[in-house]
């Protein structure tokens, strides 16, 4: 059984990654807020992600790490820069020095967010990060690459749609880029069992208004069995947003900040 190492495991992302890969895996959980019901064949370490010695010694002996801790979304580039500039440093390199063979990250569309929603784009597009946070995620991926360059890590960046509790679309924009849990965790079991040394691949169901094409994540076995599309009747037909956020597909997160 391979062992994998779970950062961000008491979040939302980790929660449903624990419940999909339990019983497959040896799990090792790590997050900085405590787990919720541990069991006894689950190994938890507590602490920051940016604590190099804790991170080394969750590490050891891991076949494949599933890094989700950080900050999951815009805010102030001091808890960006530590979460996932410098939390992404300590995990990457530990991986290395711990010969884990497989870093699998938690990136997001929001790498690509002022693409807009009339373009179809493929992993291959130049980045266009549409928060700090979007260019923080930027970076866990040109660092991987580096490291896959560089050191022969293998890796898989997973560009996660949205990932939600209830398991549905909440708005319309979500229609497009919405990841059930039970395709999440077919994606991910397929990032850690795949023969591939470095893919980016979009992290979404087979949802009918995709704007994603995307030939990583068939490359991985990835065959998603949802579609966004059966809760459309559920929802208005337009999202309440003003228009840059409207046009681009990384909505709101494209209008923040902006003067006008
Ligand atoms: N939910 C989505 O739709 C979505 C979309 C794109 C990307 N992601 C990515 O997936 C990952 C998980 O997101 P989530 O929605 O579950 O968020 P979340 O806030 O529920 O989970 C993040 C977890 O990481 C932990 N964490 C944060 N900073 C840490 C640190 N410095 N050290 C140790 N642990 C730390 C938190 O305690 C939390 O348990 C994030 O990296 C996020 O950017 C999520």
């Amino acid at each position: 059984m391979k062992r994998v190492l779970l950062t961000g495991a008491a979040g939302l992302v980790g929660g449903v990654a624990r419940d999909e890969l339990r019983g497959r895996y040896e799990m090792v959980l790590l997050d900085r807020q405590p787990i919720p019901s541990p069991t006894p064949e689950e190994t938890v370490f507590l602490g920051d992600i940016q604590d190099a010695a804790l991170v080394a010694r969750a590490m050891e002996g891991v076949d494949a790490v599933v890094h989700l801790a950080g900050q999951p979304t815009e805010a102030d580039w001091d808890t960006v820069r530590d979460a996932n500039i410098e939390g992404m440093y300590v995990a990457v390199e530990a991986a290395r020095r711990a010969g884990v063979k497989r870093f699998i990250f938690a990136s997001t569309n929001h790498v690509i967010g002022y693409y807009p929603r009339n373009q179809s784009i493929d992993e291959h597009v130049t980045p266009r990060p549409d928060t700090r946070y979007g260019v923080s995620k930027a970076f866990g991926e040109f660092l991987l690459r580096f490291y896959a360059d560089k050191f022969g890590m293998s890796a898989v960046c997973i560009r996660i749609g949205t990932l939600r509790k209830p398991d549905a679309p909440g708005d319309v924009r979500h229609l497009s880029t919405w990841i059930s849990h039970r395709d999440f965790g077919q994606l991910v079991r397929c990032a850690i069992d795949a023969d591939v040394q470095f893919e980016i691949v979009y992290g979404m169901s087979a949802n009918t208004r995709r704007w994603w094409r995307d030939s990583s994540a068939s490359t991985l076995g990835y065959r998603p069995l949802d579609d966004a599309e059966r809760f459309a009747s559920q929802l208005p037909e337009k999202d309440d947003v003003d228009e840059v956020a409207a046009r681009h597909q990384g909505g709101v997160f494209c209008s923040w900040e902006r003067d006008g």
